[in-house]
């Protein structure tokens, strides 16, 4: 089943009706605007539970600007203006009432580039927690060793928490920063290229802890990567950056259907490689 996006052909297919899938996002008719320039137009989908949704096109079709309007760290950047609905667990995130620090608690963020704070291991590790309770530190302590286990670090700085998160490595730094987000007990995980700035082993291991943390969490991940979009994810949306068509979503299917046949010619030559 397909619906309509825009006056242009789109394919979003509603599989949720053959696998039951819960939604955790539920993204309509959304729209971005830079000032003049938009950044995203009339994107609908929804990002389902327990899933890896990748989120691939060509540089300036929005992939960017779409995760960063799933936990409203988008506007915190001057310019950015919103239309349409966003829902997390059926909740509209736009909404004037919103809780904006539960927003943030539930749906975290990593960057393209590691950003561990300048303090110890430790500290960085329960920084968000710190900010939103008053935990004991015995609390805190389980929290770090939790954390660190979820985000396949521990093993690597346990006998070093005082240590300097800036001391580690570009991998361990971007695993440290993904320990920092899993400590508030967040729903989702989004990832803005989460790899583009490691070596392939580190790239591995980010990748094999995606797996894992799908076990507990819902992961959105943009990549430029075609391989990579097929090794970690179950769905994958195609945003396109042609001229006519800047910011919206081509196709949305899973991950399988994407690579092997996507219903549309843009997202076929996209994802073997063929710009146009
Ligand atoms: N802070 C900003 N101010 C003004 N325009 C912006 C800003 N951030 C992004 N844009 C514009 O919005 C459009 C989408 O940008 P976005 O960063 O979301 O793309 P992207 O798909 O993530 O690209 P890339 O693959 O290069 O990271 C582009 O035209 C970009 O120039
Ligand atoms: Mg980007």
């Amino acid at each position: 089943m397909s619906m309509s996006l825009s006056p242009q052909q789109s394919s979003v297919r509603s599989t949720s009706l053959e696998e039951s899938l819960t939604p955790v996002l539920r993204v309509r008719d959304l729209s971005c605007f830079y000032g003049r320039t938009k950044a995203l137009e009339a994107v609908s989908m929804e990002i389902y539970e327990g899933k890896v949704t990748a989120i691939i096109g060509p540089s300036g079709c929005g992939k960017s600007t779409f995760l960063k309007t799933l936990n409203r760290i988008g506007e915190m950047e001057s310019n950015l203006r919103i239309q349409g609905k966003i829902e997390l667990f059926g909740k509209d995130i736009y909404d004037r009432k919103v809780n904006l620090n539960l927003v943030r608690r539930l749906v975290g963020m990593i960057f393209q580039q590691p950003n561990p704070f300048a303090m110890s291991i430790f500290d960085n590790v329960v920084y968000g927690v710190r900010a939103f309770s008053r935990p004991r530190e015995s609390e805190l302590n389980r929290i770090v060793e939790t954390s660190l286990k979820s985000a396949a670090l521990w093993d690597e700085v346990k006998d070093n928490l005082d240590g300097s998160g800036l001391d580690l490595s570009g991998g361990q730094q971007q695993r440290l920063c993904i320990a920092r987000a899993l400590a508030v007990s967040p729903k989702v995980l989004l990832m803005d290229e989460p790899c583009s700035a490691l070596d392939p082993i580190a790239t591995m291991k980010i990748e094999s802890l995606i797996r894992e943390l799908q076990k507990k969490l819902t992961i959105v991940i943009v990549t430029h990567n075609m391989q990579q979009a097929a090794r970690v994810s179950d769905y994958t949306a195609f945003f396109s950056a042609d001229e006519n068509r800047i910011g919206q979503l081509v196709e949305f299917d899973q991950t399988a259907q994407m690579f092997m046949e996507a219903s549309q010619q843009n997202t076929r030559d996209y994802v073997a490689g063929r710009f146009g």
